[in-house]
């Protein structure tokens, strides 16, 4: 811990701050004086042991992990978390049914006791971290760099996990800089969450996929819960009688509203960038990963939202996997052309070449990007057939499930397998039907499945087929250019698999039968494609991916190296930051410039009744109606403002997280960002990134005059002045 903190203030606080005003996902532990005092100038108004202390309580303590891939911030002494409605989308489907339906009609819990507990969903407040890079840098110096990402995530597996004593405590290591550092976070993780409210979908997806990852923006994206914890203080699984968290820290929330150039600050657990992805990766990225996997997405789709439409039951059981398909195809379109319009691989090949003048007389960085070239291109040739396994063969649910049963089948197949190690395999098996069959849509999947063959056989090179299984197609159910062919294929597996109802499925289960899983035809077809990529491509992937990461981590050494005593962050990998800039509106091009605030007034202009995305509920439409909007109204808007944006750096993994004015106070939660700069991933744009935040009035708003639950609104310190 201190060994990189000495690191690190080096690293951070000598010279000045070159990034541009707003970039940056700062480690919030370890956050520079320069960059503190450029804080301070850019408006804050809390010392560095408000945001972040060890021993005190801070801002920090205020923020949790929220379910596998959000943020969320307690905002009351009791407990309670906002955090997005996208956040809290699958326990609020999995909570509803036709008749109680949560996710179409919103839902306000009046008292504690009508809270919906949240089987499957938890929380995690950072507990410590430690810096651990001489201990992973000590096993992995006798591994040959094409074995790198084969070999890191189970060292730093091993070095994660369980704390002993704590039950409720983990670690995980986690590595910066690409490898050049490593930090283990410790955890404390909460099991025992429960849904408070949520607004009607109408609402808290206003706009859907039409809108999303778009400014201007009127979608009231949140969702409220509650942690508890038993009655000893201590972190438990879902107990009737235990009580609400008592946090150490919760954030007070401002309804004084906000102005064009407001300090904002973003706290939050961003998921993934890659900053230093070179031109040869990005390239790589536009001409075949995206384009092969926005394709496949779209197909998938398509199937998924023919029956979503037939029927509520079937819309309430694939909504949550839909929004998540539709929300990284349209990001991955939309990155793709952005990358093209702002030209990055002419920036990256700038970045590079300024490199590369630096290293020279450096024989370490020798031949660098020839190298990298030489890596990407070796690898090319082969990338389109892995994207259309795991986003095409695999997008199928019913593939995907009958490929994890291929660990059953190792299992089975292996005649020294101890009598635990079986049963555990049988164990995990059925644990993952319940999961699949609970979102198994057949009339989807089946079509799913029709259009992913029938692409993968005529998008993929002819050499990189499973040729044998094509032949016997051609020679049983037709000609490869039909659909029906295909259909008629899919049909008979979808009648034919023991993977698809309970009874047979345990059937197969109840002896350890490799042959009969072999010759069941869902499992046969998915053995068929993985195969296929395993024993044949699947080295040219691991080498790829183990040279890359090692040319990586030099390139970042040197990067280091150069840019010693400017302020340098590591890119997002899931572990708690801080970003920081202003309210501010954009000019998103020529003629045009977005304001900062969208109200209510847009919400009436997009308003399209019956309309899948753009309906509003009855009772929103009489309160804009009545202009009822009490104290939750913005004066000089006259409207009760639905959004703003802000110019923090965040990414994916944000979502949910608090957005706070200079006093820390919450003033909005973040939940998007703008179309214009979604190459934010790979390359920030400095004039263009925006960050989507709900206006937290607007929250209030909802759960007061629609929600009716004043008993949330009493709960929470709002700051009036
Ligand atoms: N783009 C948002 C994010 O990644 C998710 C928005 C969810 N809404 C939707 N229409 N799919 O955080």
């Amino acid at each position: 811990m201190k060994k990189i903190i000495a690191l690190f203030i080096i690293v951070l606080s000598l010279g000045t701050v070159k990034v541009k005003a707003d970039e940056g996902m700062w480690l919030v532990q370890l956050i520079g004086d320069k960059t503190y005092a450029d804080m301070v100038k850019r408006g804050l108004k809390l010392s560095k042991e408000q945001l972040y202390s060890m021993n005190k309580s801070s801002i920090k303590d205020a923020i949790v992990i929220f379910g596998g891939g959000c943020t969320g911030e307690i905002v009351s002494k009791e407990g309670l978390i906002f955090t997005n409605h996208h956040c809290g989308y699958d326990a609020i489907a999995s909570s509803s049914s036709v008749d109680h339906n949560y996710l179409k009609d919103g839902f306000w819990a009046k008292t504690k006791k009508e809270e919906i507990p949240c089987p499957g969903l938890s929380v995690q407040f950072l507990v410590k971290i430690e810096d651990v890079t001489d201990a992973v840098n000590a096993k992995l110096k006798d591994i040959k760099p094409a074995d790198y990402t084969s070999k890191l995530p189970g060292i730093l597996n091993e070095m994660s996990g369980p704390v002993a004593g704590e039950p409720s405590m983990e670690s995980r290591v986690a590595s910066f800089f690409k490898g050049n550092q490593f930090l283990k976070f410790t955890y404390e993780r909460f099991k025992d969450i429960r849904m408070v409210g949520a607004p009607p979908e109408s609402i808290g997806k206003f706009g859907g996929d039409t809108d999303n990852w778009e400014w201007p923006r009127h979608t009231g994206d949140f969702s409220i819960f509650r942690v508890y914890m038993g009655a000893d203080g201590k972190a438990s699984d879902y107990k009737a009688d235990n009580v609400p968290y008592v946090p150490k820290h919760f954030l007070p929330v401002s309804i004084k509203g906000l102005n064009d150039g407001d300090y904002a600050m973003i706290y939050g657990y961003p998921g993934g960038t890659n900053r230093y992805e070179t031109s040869y990766g990005v390239k790589l990225k536009i001409d075949i990963e995206n384009p092969s996997l926005v394709n496949l997405r779209d197909a998938r789709l398509k199937c998924m939202m023919a029956e979503m439409v037939k029927d509520p039951a079937i819309k309430l059981q694939l909504a949550s996997s839909y929004a998540g398909i539709a929300n990284y195809w349209k990001f991955f379109d939309g990155e793709t052309k952005q990358l093209l319009k702002h030209n990055v691989i002419a920036q990256k090949e700038k970045e590079e070449a300024a490199f590369v003048t630096w290293a020279k007389g450096k024989a370490e960085y020798d031949n660098l990007f020839t190298e990298v070239d030489k890596v990407v291109s070796a690898w090319r040739p082969y990338a389109k057939g892995r994207v259309y396994l795991n986003e095409g063969i695999m997008g199928s649910p019913l593939m995907s499930f009958a490929s994890s049963l291929k660990a059953l089948d190792a299992a089975w197949s292996n005649a020294n397998a101890k009598p635990e190690d079986l049963s555990k395999a049988v164990a995990t098996a059925s644990a993952s039907f319940d999961r699949f069959i609970k979102g198994e849509n057949v009339a989807s999947d089946k079509n799913i499945l029709a259009i992913v063959l029938k692409m993968f056989n005529k998008d993929i090179d002819a050499t990189q087929q499973p040729s044998a299984f094509y032949n016997m197609l051609k020679t049983n159910y037709g000609e490869l250019d039909k659909d029906e062919t295909f259909q008629k294929f899919a049909k008979e597996v979808f009648e034919k698999t023991a993977l698809l109802s309970k009874d047979n499925f345990m059937a197969l289960l109840s002896k350890p039968d490799t042959a009969a899983l072999h010759k069941d035809l869902a499992f046969k077809t998915a053995k068929i494609f993985a195969d296929n990529f395993n024993n044949n491509f699947s080295k040219y992937f691991t080498e790829y991916t183990g040279n890359s990461f090692a040319l990586a981590n030099k390139y970042l050494k040197g990067v280091l190296e150069m840019k010693k005593g400017q302020a340098i962050y590591p890119d997002a990998n899931f572990t708690m930051r801080v970003s920081y800039g202003n309210v501010k509106s954009y000019v998103p091009r020529d003629a045009v410039k977005y304001k900062e605030i969208c109200t209510l007034n847009g919400v009436m202009e997009k308003y399209k009744p019956g309309d899948y995305e753009f309906d509003i509920p009855a009772k929103l439409l009489d309160l804009i109606n009545k202009k009822d909007y009490g104290q939750y109204i913005d004066k000089k808007a006259n409207d009760v403002v639905v959004s703003f944006i802000t110019t923090n750096d965040i990414t994916g993994g944000n979502s949910g997280s608090p957005v706070l004015n200079a006093k820390g106070e919450l003033i909005g939660l973040a939940f998007d960002g703008n179309y214009e700069a979604l190459s934010h991933k790979i390359a920030f744009d400095g004039e263009l990134n925006r960050t989507i935040c709900l206006d937290v009035r607007y929250l209030l708003f909802v759960v007061d005059k629609l929600g009716g639950a004043s008993n949330i609104i009493n709960e929470l310190q709002l700051m009036k002045m």
